[in-house]
């Protein structure tokens, strides 16, 4: 029995432990996405609350792209290892919004990952131009500078 102990121990470990993320994943940084645009989230306050700013890399409009701010919010309530979030980035170089969801994963290689996605509301001048009005995708963020 005494010599049982360690082993199941370890046995528990190793069925427990592949399943179980190696660290938190955590949204303040630089990061880069699938279109090679570029997103800064800064600290997250107590409330799960962030501010940032975005640079996106590809634009609906024949503007000039210029970088644009975001706020946001991480769930907070459980602290969760993989926490979901949303955010709005307010572009001000069009009359467009994006609102983006998701969450916050490590990877199998521990490198965090945002896997997202978004609705890009653009301006339109007339109601009945409202059905085209609302574009959908998908976003996947990784760190611009990861840590070793
Ligand atoms: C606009 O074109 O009016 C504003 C820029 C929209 C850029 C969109 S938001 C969703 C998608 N992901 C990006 O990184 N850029 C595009």
């Amino acid at each position: 029995m005494v010599q049982a102990t360690p082993f199941l121990l370890v046995l528990s470990l190793a069925l427990v432990a592949p399943s179980l993320p190696a660290r938190k994943c955590v949204l303040t940084g630089k990061w880069v996405n699938d279109l090679g645009s570029n997103m800064t989230i800064e600290a997250v306050n107590g409330k799960g609350n962030f501010n940032g700013y975005y640079y996106t890399a590809v634009t609906a409009t024949t503007n000039k792209i210029r970088e644009s701010p975001l706020l946001g919010s991480q769930h907070h309530t459980n602290q969760k290892s993989q926490p979901t979030f949303g955010f709005t980035v307010h572009w001000n170089f069009s009359d467009s919004v994006t609102v983006f969801t998701g969450q916050c994963f490590v990877d199998e290689e521990g490198k965090e990952i945002l896997k997202t996605m978004w609705l890009l509301r653009s301006y339109v001048d007339n109601i009945k131009n409202d059905w085209k009005a609302t574009r959908v995708g998908i976003n996947v963020f990784t760190r611009l500078h990861p840590q070793k």
